[in-house]
């Protein structure tokens, strides 16, 4: 089989936004007690947080955090977590069915971010509160003093504002799981007025307001319709949940999960526009996909929890080698409409549906979902260039026209180099694949690294990591053309100095 790619310096998508590296830590599990933060560990700092963790997290490459849920924040008071620690109370929580020790709260969580060099992006509790505590917490965390809130903040040890720019409105509200669920009527007023509060207290902050959990949700379209209706001259992002598996346990149709996050992308920015031209608004939102990750391997075994534990490992899906490919063609999605989606985060970071695990007073390792985050993380800045793709087509039951190969082309002018994400969605065909890079004069191949043949079922774990990426394979220049072979099932990074 052969595939062509075509791209041209002039022919761009969009600038990538830093933050379409995020990831997600949740009050759930184990992701951050006996996760981030174990005081007793070998290597925990002087605040009681894992530094080999921390080494990992900064290895990933993720730049922007969300905090601290997902279903969690629905029932959390955020007071619960400033102050002495020993004054903390312990809470139930009804998200997860866990009980909160508050150990770990706003400042904690605050420092820990900026130590592994990410953003945090805070998420407010729009299902039990409302109004007044989200004002709160705005002032909290960014006013500089003189008032009730940044007073506090400042006896709690911080002296200089937080000043968290971005911020969820609440988590998944339409969810009947959710604590405080909401019709969209009664989301879209209440966001709106949150909204409205929290700009007033900080006018440079953004906004992000719940669209549906899913794609598959029955009010899927008119939820997003409907709270924008209410929302949209107040907010900044809309966002976007998806999770994926393969419970058919069929490659082919696995590896086109992403298709169906593209039409979901689609679909969504469509809602958007449309809404931008009902109320004849100059403004156009762009999209969060705040959550997006593969989650299916932990669903039975969770199912069997006891409830009111502490931190009991939940959502602990174990990646194996065909979770690595479907999960960069979710990143190059992603990157393919990075005009429209400018924050997305992998959920989760460590321990829950995470590329990074830990055992309790043990060691940590990678699972096989690392490396693709981490490749694209590091390799994937700049701009993403428009590309034409020729390349054979297969279908499945869900989708026709499926390609061959999920590609994205990226212009890097600050390391001076063009970098091409490719997975060979071929089970069984190495694919002759060429791009040429028009308007660009390509000089050296930097590097070329590829995750491929392994046994689709391979895992990662503690004591052996044979899923990693390896050096390969060849790549030829000839003028703007560069050319290789892409092994069947395979992810590979192309990074091509100019
Ligand atoms: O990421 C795990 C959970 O998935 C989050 O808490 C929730 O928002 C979503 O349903």
């Amino acid at each position: 089989m052969k595939a062509k790619m075509t791209v041209n310096e002039a022919f761009t998508i969009s600038q990538i936004d830093p933050r379409i590296y995020g990831t997600f830590v949740e009050h759930l599990g184990r992701a951050v007690y006996s996760g981030i933060y174990e005081p007793g560990h070998e290597t925990a700092d002087p605040a009681g947080f894992r530094q080999d963790v921390k080494d990992l997290v900064k290895e990933l490459g993720t730049s922007f955090i969300r905090y601290p849920g997902g279903n969690f924040v629905s029932g959390y008071n955020w007071e619960d977590g400033i102050g002495p620690v020993k004054d903390r109370p312990a809470r139930l929580d009804l998200a997860w069915k866990t009980v909160e020790p508050n150990e770990v709260g706003l400042h904690e969580f605050i420092n820990w971010a900026a130590e592994v060099g990410a953003e945090v992006n805070m998420a407010i509790n729009l299902g039990t509160r409302g109004i007044e505590a989200a004002g709160n917490i705005v002032e909290y965390c960014n006013h500089t003093d003189g008032t009730y809130w940044s007073d506090l903040r400042r006896k709690n040890g911080a002296e200089v504002p937080f000043k968290i720019k971005t911020w969820c409105l609440g988590n998944e509200m339409d969810g009947p799981w959710q604590i405080g669920g909401k019709t969209a009527g009664e989301y879209g007023r209440l966001a709106s007025e949150v909204a409205k509060v929290m700009k007033l207290v900080d006018p440079d902050i953004e906004l992000v307001v719940c669209g549906s959990s899913h794609a598959e949700m029955p009010t899927f379209a008119s939820w997003e319709a409907t709270v924008l209706e209410h929302t949209y001259e107040h907010v900044d992002y809309l966002s976007l949940h998806s999770y994926y598996g393969n419970q058919k346990n069929d490659i082919e149709s696995y590896l086109t999960k992403s298709v169906g996050m593209d039409n979901f992308i689609k679909s969504v920015t469509a809602i958007c526009d449309y809404i931008k031209a009902k109320k004849g608004s100059k403004k156009t939102l762009n999209l969060s996909f705040d959550e997006w990750n593969i989650w299916y391997h932990s669903l039975e075994e969770d199912s069997k929890n006891e409830p009111w534990q502490h931190a009991p490992p939940i959502l602990e899906d174990i990646y194996n080698f065909e979770d690595a490919l479907v999960l960069g063609c979710l990143l190059i999605t992603l990157l393919k409409n990075s005009d429209r989606v400018k924050i997305a985060c992998l959920a989760q970071l460590v321990n829950v549906i995470a590329p990074i695990m830990t055992s309790s007073g043990g060691a940590t390792w990678r699972q096989t979902t690392f490396y693709p985050f981490m490749q694209a993380s590091r390799y994937g800045r700049g701009t993403v260039l428009r590309h034409n793709l020729d390349v054979p087509f297969y279908s499945t039951e869900e989708f026709d026209s499926v390609p061959y190969i999920e590609a994205v082309a990226i212009h890097n002018p600050e390391d001076n180099e063009a970098v091409i994400f490719a997975v060979n969605r071929s089970t069984n065909e190495p694919i002759d694949f060429s791009a040429e890079l028009q308007g660009f004069s390509p000089t050296s191949v930097k590097e070329v690294s590829t995750i491929s043949g392994h046994d689709l079922k391979q895992t990662n774990t503690e004591s052996n990591s044979p899923v990693v990426p390896k050096a390969g394979p060849a790549v030829k220049i000839a003028g703007c053309n560069i050319g290789t072979v892409l092994s069947p099932l395979s992810w590979n990074m192309i990074r091509i100095g100019l």
